[in-house]
């Protein structure tokens, strides 16, 4: 043989000897499947019923900032959902119903467009479904279908554009909440630099991202789980996140868990004995689920903190320190109710600190610019103009003779 062939032929060898050597490194890694890989964010999709239009999305958008839609007109998901805010609200544990406040971080809706699955529990299947859970929800919007339709029929403004949208005599609730999920569609962040750079420009992401984005798919093995386009898989998991202090100090925080444990029909035992958010056993009522919740998108994550389901990391070097530590534990995952539901799939991760700092780099150059808008002035209500039932004298009497005359013309 000659030396080239010689060399060429150990080449072969030792390639397929490292080969052979990598696959079960990378199932005992715990890799039990491919990961999509990372690719741009297209152009967001929109189911058939419900087309984006901006006529429909401009309406969208002044509802999205009416505190018409809430229980007592006082609050509107802009503020929970605060541009300012990453268009969610800063605060650990989102602010609730007047009086009341909430049990989980309040989630940015930018991008939400992509999800198959809304909530950090995943319980609604698509944007025009979670409008009306977040605005009749108890500790959120607090509303009753037929007064916040009836605020709606009170403004002429929206008699108007629905008639002119939906082809509807008055307002229909229904009919709102396509609307503001359209708004919300068009609340997507498609350009940063990871898009740039997953569509070829190989410059737009910094050095010190890219090594951030080799760790992300390689080492520290983030793509199990945060993959596609939104770096999500959408399954659950139950990282073992630590159960947030406010449940056990601050009193609001521990009735509005034991409500929303109640309100979600847990077994009485569990009612009694579970001090953790069950997540994913809400839906299940499986045991095993409980503390699993879906694998968080991380789009536009510079603008959102804190994180996690119950904001319990202030920042993401916070974050990449848990996930360094293979994760915590939690009463699901420690065995407290003979339960050890933790993922396999973490482990150590044994970073150095240019490794966490890279890691924090690229998922920051994963947001792009913050989309902020200019907040729009709600219209005002007014009497019905097609007051039915009334005579002429009644409608002189409280100021609605020419609403009445109006209405006859028509
Ligand atoms: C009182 C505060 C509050 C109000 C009002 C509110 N939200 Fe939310 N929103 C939250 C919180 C907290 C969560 C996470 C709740 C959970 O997972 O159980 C959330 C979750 C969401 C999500 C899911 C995002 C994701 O990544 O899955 C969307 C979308 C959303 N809200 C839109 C809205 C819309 C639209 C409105 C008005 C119709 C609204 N919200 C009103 C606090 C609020
Ligand atoms: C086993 C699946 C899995 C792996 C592996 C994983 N994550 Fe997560 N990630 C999740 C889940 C599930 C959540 C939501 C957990 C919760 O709130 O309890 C989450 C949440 C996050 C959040 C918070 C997002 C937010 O909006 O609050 C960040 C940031 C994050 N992960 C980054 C990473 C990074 C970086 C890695 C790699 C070091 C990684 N994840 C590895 C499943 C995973």
């Amino acid at each position: 043989m000659k030396p080239q062939a010689q060399i060429l032929l150990s080449l072969v060898v030792a390639f397929v000897a490292a080969l052979l050597l990598a696959g079960p490194i990378a199932l005992a890694a715990g890799d039990p499947d491919t990961d999509p890989p990372l690719v741009p964010l297209p152009p967001p999709p929109a189911p058939p019923d419900n087309p984006i239009t901006q006529a429909k999305a401009d309406l969208g958008k002044l509802l999205f900032f009416d505190p018409k839609l809430t229980g007592d007109a006082s609050l509107s998901c802009g503020d929970c959902h605060d541009p300012k805010q990453g268009w969610g609200f800063n605060d650990p544990i989102s602010r609730g119903y007047p009086g009341a406040v909430h049990w989980r971080n309040s989630q940015t809706v930018v991008n939400t467009a992509y999800l198959g699955k809304l909530f950090w529990q995943g319980n609604a299947k698509s944007l025009e479904a979670q409008a009306p859970i977040a605005n009749k929800g108890a500790v959120a919007g607090n509303g009753e279908d037929d007064v916040m339709e009836a605020r709606l029929r009170q403004t002429p403004y929206y008699i108007e554009k629905f008639r002119e949208i939906f082809g509807t005599e008055l307002p229909n609730l229904g009919d709102a909440w396509m609307a503001i999920a359209t708004f919300e569609r068009t609340l997507s962040q498609r350009d940063t630099p990871l898009d740039r750079y997953l569509a070829g420009d190989k410059e737009a992401l910094s050095a010190i991202a890219l090594k951030g984005k080799e760790l992300f798919e390689g080492k520290a093995n983030c793509i199990e789980c945060h993959n596609g386009a939104m770096l999500t898989d959408e399954k659950y998991y139950n990282l073992g996140v630590p159960r947030p202090f406010e449940w056990e100090e601050m009193g609001l925080n521990t009735v509005t868990f034991r409500w929303e444990a109640y309100a979600k029909g847990v077994r009485e035992k569990y009612y009694r004995d579970w001090k953790d958010d069950a997540g994913l056993y809400y839906s299940s009522k499986r045991p095993q689920d409980a503390g699993k919740h879906r694998t968080a998108p991380l789009r536009y994550l510079a603008y959102t903190a804190p994180y996690m389901h119950a904001g319990q990391f202030y920042t993401l070097e916070e974050v990449i320190d848990f996930y360094n530590d293979g994760g915590a534990d939690n009463e699901f995952t420690d065995g407290t109710h003979g339960l050890e539901n933790k993922t396999s799939i973490l482990k150590p991760l044994d970073l150095s600190d240019e490794e966490k700092e890279a890691l924090v780099a690229f998922l920051e150059e994963i947001s792009g610019e913050e989309i902020r808008i200019k907040l729009p002035e709600v219209p005002p209500y007014d009497v019905m103009p097609n007051v039915p039932g009334l005579t002429q004298a009644q409608a002189k009497r409280i100021g609605l003779e020419t609403h009445l005359a109006v209405a006859k013309q028509q």
